[in-house]
């Protein structure tokens, strides 16, 4: 296939998954999604970093950035021979899922609210997504190591950005 449109695909790919992250760390809230809940081993289920607002605002501005998507890039769209639409809702969806098990994974590993977990915190909103959109669209495995390998990049610039304008506690 043609690597420019390979590439473009991949970066439809995404978008839905870094809004939807990106977003849910703007219009993070108050109330956590676990309600303060302790699991088994009495450390908190998910932690206070995994509000409904994040989670909804996440899944709403990666819906609302795929739909814009369709809207201008038809072609492309086109190209994932599956409606572009849902396959960016599946993402968000995804995205938000996967960081909400990456965050119940690091609390049994008994790493606390907003510590660094390098490659889980990156990733785990990545696989999220892409295991979610496999439903409509399993990612091709040049479009996953390409996620895979520019995501950490990215992700560091992102939260360093949001660090200093203060959306963050910590600058990972
Ligand atoms: N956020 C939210 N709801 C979500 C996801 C994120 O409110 N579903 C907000 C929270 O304010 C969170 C911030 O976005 O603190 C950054 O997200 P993230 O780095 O995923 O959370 P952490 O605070 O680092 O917590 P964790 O250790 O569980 O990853
Ligand atoms: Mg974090």
């Amino acid at each position: 296939m043609d690597f420019l449109f390979l590439a473009a695909k991949t970066l439809m790919l995404a978008v839905p998954l870094y809004i939807a992250n990106g977003c849910a760390l703007l219009s993070g809230g108050k109330t956590p999604i676990d309600l303060n809940a302790k699991f088994v081993d009495n450390k908190p289920l998910l932690g206070k970093g995994k509000t409904f607002r994040g989670a909804a605002g996440g899944i709403a501005c990666g819906a609302i950035a795929s739909a814009a998507i369709w809207f201008f890039l038809p072609v492309v769209s086109q190209g994932f021979g599956t409606n572009y639409l849902i396959l960016g809702f599946l993402l968000s969806l995804g995205a938000i899922i996967g960081d909400i098990a990456g965050s119940f994974l690091k609390r049994r590993l008994g790493i606390e609210r907003g510590q660094k977990a390098f490659l889980l915190d990156q990733l785990d909103f990545i696989a999220g997504g892409l295991i979610l959109a496999c439903l409509v669209y399993p990612a091709g495995i040049i479009e996953i190591i390409l996620l895979v390998v520019l995501t950490p990049v990215f992700h560091l610039i992102g939260n360093r950005i949001a660090f200093k304008a203060k959306r963050k506690k910590v600058p990972w």
